[in-house]
């Protein structure tokens, strides 16, 4: 697969630079020389003349999505065990699902299959758990590799509570993420991340062995925060001597600049300012939230006081991996939230979701806002023929909101990731 030296894409193009700001260009360009952004126009600057445009005719060209925390070896369990709670799914359905991938022929199976999945819903960027083995983590780096996925990947790390089947002895865990990581490490697209799964299954060992390695590598770190109430209960239970959740990461190093904590839905103020101190984004999962009946985390006071806010899938906590369905979700939990509140906290809109879903984890992974100059070409082409047959005409911005609600992955025409065409 290889970049066109120069791409340009005639359409109406849509992208996110603000938190609820979308910027709209209708019959507009986007170009792109040898895989990376050059810029949005509205008419095509005259250097570029007689070089080939592709036209998009009517489709929407927006940005592509962003899944900052996702479980790949959780595919296969879509949609099942979700009338538990968190802590018996992941007894009952999660850990010996994520067994199974000790076979790399079946891990890589499954890959091949979740890859496709999702660069065919117009998700490129990622960050994503792998299970605790490392041929597994492999093999899902090359089949999202072949598709050109960029962000993060980690190989699990568990050694405690936890069956015998996907429990790692301290030591070996900590050695087989040193044997992992030279091999991951020279990879600049699909990077590296430390992924202790959460407190209850690491020991104190474990989260400093980590810690020590995050340092010593410069690497972010991922995990679960504050999910559920049960969780928290025990953390609090295992870590009497924390100031919180957030805490029993903090004192062994783990809550770096630029790290990932899913979910936060009970973070109290203390552990909202330690995010935000930090430098550590939130990663809201409203599919995850709504599907395990964790809770409702409240987005707009995160962005209103200044912690850094992304979006998650989180399957197969949540039963959907169309980041759409994510966006949808998210609306439609802060409408939950604003009736909770007694009507205080306002509701998320479109925009701003949509803004969480593409823009917000983009900058998490290091690059601009929007389809911003310099920066490798992510972004998708949707036809809302089939959408707006019964109802044509609509100006662009309504056409997008429609498109959020109500697009599937077949109205997905084309995709590009990290400059290369991928669908
Ligand atoms: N907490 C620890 N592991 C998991 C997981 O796999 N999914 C979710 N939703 N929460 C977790
Ligand atoms: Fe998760």
């Amino acid at each position: 697969m290889e970049t066109e030296k120069i791409l340009i894409l005639k359409g109406n193009i849509i992208s996110a630079p603000g938190f609820g700001r979308l910027e709209l260009v209708e019959n507009g360009y986007l170009v792109a020389e040898d895989g990376n952004i050059t810029g949005v126009f509205k008419s095509l600057p005259d250097r570029f003349d007689g070089a080939h445009v592709t036209d998009c005719g009517s489709a929407i060209i927006m940005q592509s999505f962003c899944d900052m925390h996702l479980h790949a070896p959780q595919y296969p369990l879509l949609g099942l065990g979700l009338d538990m709670q968190l802590m018996e799914w992941l007894d009952t359905y999660t850990y010996p699902t994520e067994a199974k991938f000790k076979d790399t022929e079946y891990a890589k199976r499954v890959f091949e299959a979740f890859a496709q999945d999702l660069i065919g819903g117009g998700t490129t960027r990622v960050s994503v758990f792998s299970s605790v083995h490392n041929e597994a983590t492999y093999a899902l780096t090359e089949a999202l590799s072949r598709l050109h996925v960029a962000g993060y990947i980690g190989k699990v790390n568990m050694d405690r509570s936890c069956p015998d089947s996907i429990r790692e002895d301290t030591a070996a865990s900590l050695r087989a993420t040193e044997e992992w990581l030279e091999r991951a490490l020279p990879n600049k697209t699909l990077r590296p991340i430390i992924t202790p799964r959460f407190v209850p299954v690491c020991s104190d060992e474990l989260l400093s062995g980590l810690g020590h390695i995050a340092y010593r590598c410069g690497l972010p770190v991922q995990s679960h925060l504050s999910e559920n109430i049960k969780e928290i209960a025990l953390v609090r239970e295992l870590c009497p001597e924390t100031y919180g959740y957030w805490h029993a990461y903090e004192r062994h190093g783990l809550l770096r600049r630029g790290s990932l904590m899913a979910h936060c839905v009970y973070s109290d103020l203390r552990e909202r300012n330690a995010l935000k101190e930090n430098g550590v984004w939130a990663v809201h999962c409203p599919c995850s939230n709504m599907d395990l009946s964790s809770g409702i985390m409240p987005v707009r006071r995160f962005v209103y006081e200044g912690v850094n806010v992304c979006m998650g899938s989180d399957i197969a906590g949540g039963a959907d991996l169309f980041m759409p369905g994510v966006i949808k979700a998210a609306v439609r939990m802060s409408k939950l939230n604003w009736i909770a509140t007694a009507q205080s906290e306002p509701i998320l809109s479109i925009a701003e979701a949509y803004y969480l879903a593409t823009t917000a984890g983009a900058k998490c992974l290091g690059a601009g806002a929007g389809f911003a100059p310099g920066d490798p070409l992510h972004c998708i082409v949707v036809d809302d023929s089939r959408i707006s047959a019964a109802d044509e005409g609509r100006p662009l911005g309504e056409r997008f909101e429609r498109l959020m609600y109500r697009m599937q992955p077949a109205d997905i025409i084309a995709v590009w990731a990290e400059g290369y065409r991928v669908k």
